[in-house]
């Protein structure tokens, strides 16, 4: 499938569809693509630390290494942990995720990527059943799991760029895990959401509905063997997960369920450590998520198209429609073209250039708009289900005295992941095999399609969404994500935009939300975002409007004003997450 790419003289172009003050400013920006910061950094070191977190206790686990004289990157392996434990309905064990980390004394960026991978044995149609339409084994039980990635970061991380002992910073999980924790509202009803599928299987209800029944808020609820799982991390790292007697509960309990894990997958499994994505927008550097993840790409994408035009000069219908056009396009072209590079040749080059953004946006209607199926040629695709995306998956971001930072979202998936635990293990397998194009031109618990690129093949990544990211304007350094499935990148996006726009911490986490990503071809909004006149103006031009019932994602933000040397750190309050600033 190819796209249609319509060259058309940018300038008569701009001139008859755009307002004259968008024109304007794009001439002035083209020709100067080079400005210079006005303001310069000015510290280099702070005086305070932050951990922002989806949980008040991993925010506190992760205060107490920064205390005890831990790095970032041990503060990041102990919030990891205590989220395995505390948020079993986003993260864990038998999950995975992408690290962002920012080393300070070399000032370089790597991506921790600890992403699933297909079992050895997967094969590209395994969830496509007898009548041709897929089953729903890609998201419930063992078949559904790819090999996870977690322990292997959390080993990594640790003996690579950390200055304590595993057993220090796993300490604070393996206490939550076998002492337990308390239940809140926030936990319940995501166990509620997903009641059938843990009770499918009795060594999952036995922890996590315990008298058959989602527990009521305050009870504690206990994970001994899991406990268990983290102290043999702790004392024999990799070896302690992907080995011995973990690796081989994990595998009897897979096969016996029926899936498809050998040792030989666990053994195989490794960390990467990638280039994250780099860019620019107006004046503001990106680092972002690197593929496997499309968050990194996908993100510049649409910076890059935006980044030619005045958006704080125009009205709120025109900025609207140009942000949800570009999220159009760079959606689109991650159905097409994005999947694991390892494994599919991505031109991720070509992607990021600026000369494409121009092109990819040269079919730009400031009218109307453009219909996703314009944007393919063939006409592959069905009525998409509209699916309601829930709030799994996690995120934090950790800032430390040294000017170290993460920032790091982690995923079993959908809530609860597979629903399946592996017996006496306590980990709760991830159903992250239902990111990859399970059928090419379906789409899948997101509403999201994919191509060959994404398709199933052994050993390879599944593509994701994920989108840890640090942004910085000359003197503020921000860190942050959220969960959200293929809204987390549109969500990233905004608070980018708001980033440049002067936004603090707190108004980066509490930003109204919208979202397009090409097909279904419809703007998803949180409930009660757009008012009346928006609603009428968006849809005068064409667009399809689906509210919401609720609102979505969680984001966490730490922001270094390196001028001012403040750190500020905030966690969304659609969440139950806490932020917290510190000082040793
Ligand atoms: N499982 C969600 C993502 O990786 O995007």
């Amino acid at each position: 499938m190819m796209f249609r790419v319509r060259i058309i003289d940018q300038f008569i172009w701009l001139i008859s569809h755009l307002p004259i003050y968008a024109a304007i400013s794009f001439l002035l920006i083209a020709c100067n693509t080079s400005q210079e910061r006005s303001t310069p950094i000015k510290n280099t070191q702070t005086n305070d630390f932050a951990v922002a977190s989806a949980h008040p206790l991993a925010t506190q686990a992760g205060i107490n290494i920064l205390q005890q004289g831990g790095n970032a990157f041990d503060a990041a392996v102990a919030v990891t942990a205590v989220l395995a434990v505390v948020e079993p309905y986003a993260s864990g064990l038998g999950g995975g995720g992408f690290w962002l980390l920012h080393l300070a004394d070399s000032d370089q960026n790597v991506m921790v990527d600890g992403r699933e991978v297909a079992p050895l044995a997967a094969t590209r149609d395994m969830y496509i059943g007898a009548d041709g339409k897929s089953t729903d084994q890609s998201v419930s039980g063992p078949l559904a799991a790819g090999i996870p990635g977690t322990a292997a970061a959390l080993v990594h991380i640790a003996e690579k760029y950390g200055q304590l002992p595993l057993s220090t910073t796993l300490r604070s999980a393996v206490d939550l895990a076998r002492d337990g924790f308390q239940v809140s509202e926030y936990y319940q009803s995501r166990a509620d959401a997903v009641i059938k599928r843990l009770s499918t299987f009795p060594q999952t209800a036995d922890i996590f509905l315990p008298q058959g029944e989602v527990p009521q808020i305050g009870d504690v609820l206990q994970q001994s063997d899991l406990a268990k799982v983290l102290e043999s991390i702790s004392k024999y790292g990799v070896s302690g997960f992907y080995e011995g007697e973990v690796a081989n509960k994990l595998v009897n309990s897979v096969q016996q369920a029926g899936g498809i894990w050998q040792l030989e997958d666990l053994k195989n499994y490794k960390i990467i450590e990638r280039q994250p994505i780099l860019g620019n927008y107006k004046n503001i550097d990106i680092v972002s998520a690197a593929l496997p993840s499309s968050g990194g790409i996908v993100l510049m994408q649409v910076l890059n198209m935006l980044s030619a035009y005045d958006l704080q000069g125009m009205s709120d219908t025109d900025r609207k429609h140009m942000i949800i056009e570009a999220m159009r396009r760079a959606y689109h072209d991650r159905a097409e073209f994005l999947g694991d590079e390892d494994f599919v040749d991505v031109p991720v080059d070509k992607l990021l250039s600026m000369k494409y953004a121009k092109t990819r946006f040269s079919d730009l209607n400031m009218q109307f708009a453009t219909p996703s199926l314009n944007l393919i040629d063939q006409d592959i695709v069905e009525a998409f289900p509209i699916v309601e995306e829930a709030q799994n998956t996690t995120h934090f971001s950790i800032l430390d005295q040294k000017g170290n930072h993460v920032a790091a979202t982690l995923s079993i998936n959908y809530y609860f992941g597979s629903g399946f635990v592996a017996e006496g293990t306590g980990i709760l397998l991830n159903n992250e095999m239902d990111d990859f194009a399970i059928q090419p031109g379906h789409a899948n618990l997101w509403g999201l399609i994919g191509s060959e690129a994404n398709a199933i093949q052994p050993g390879k990544r599944m593509l994701s969404s994920m989108s840890p990211t640090f942004l910085f304007d000359g003197k503020r350094t921000a860190i942050l994500g959220t969960p959200g499935g293929s809204r987390i990148i549109s969500m990233v996006l905004l608070s980018t935009l708001a980033f440049s726009e002067g936004a603090t911490a707190q108004e980066m986490v509490q930003l109204p939300r919208y979202h397009h990503q090409f097909l279904p071809d419809e703007i998803q909004f949180e409930k009660g975002v757009f008012n009346e006149k928006t609603r009428s103006a968006l849809k005068s031009k064409g667009h399809a409007l689906n509210e919401l019932g609720r609102n979505y994602g969680n984001m966490h933000t730490v922001i270094w004003n390196q001028q001012t040397n403040e750190v500020t750190a905030a966690s969304d309050s659609r969440g139950i997450g806490q932020a917290q600033v510190g000082t040793n």
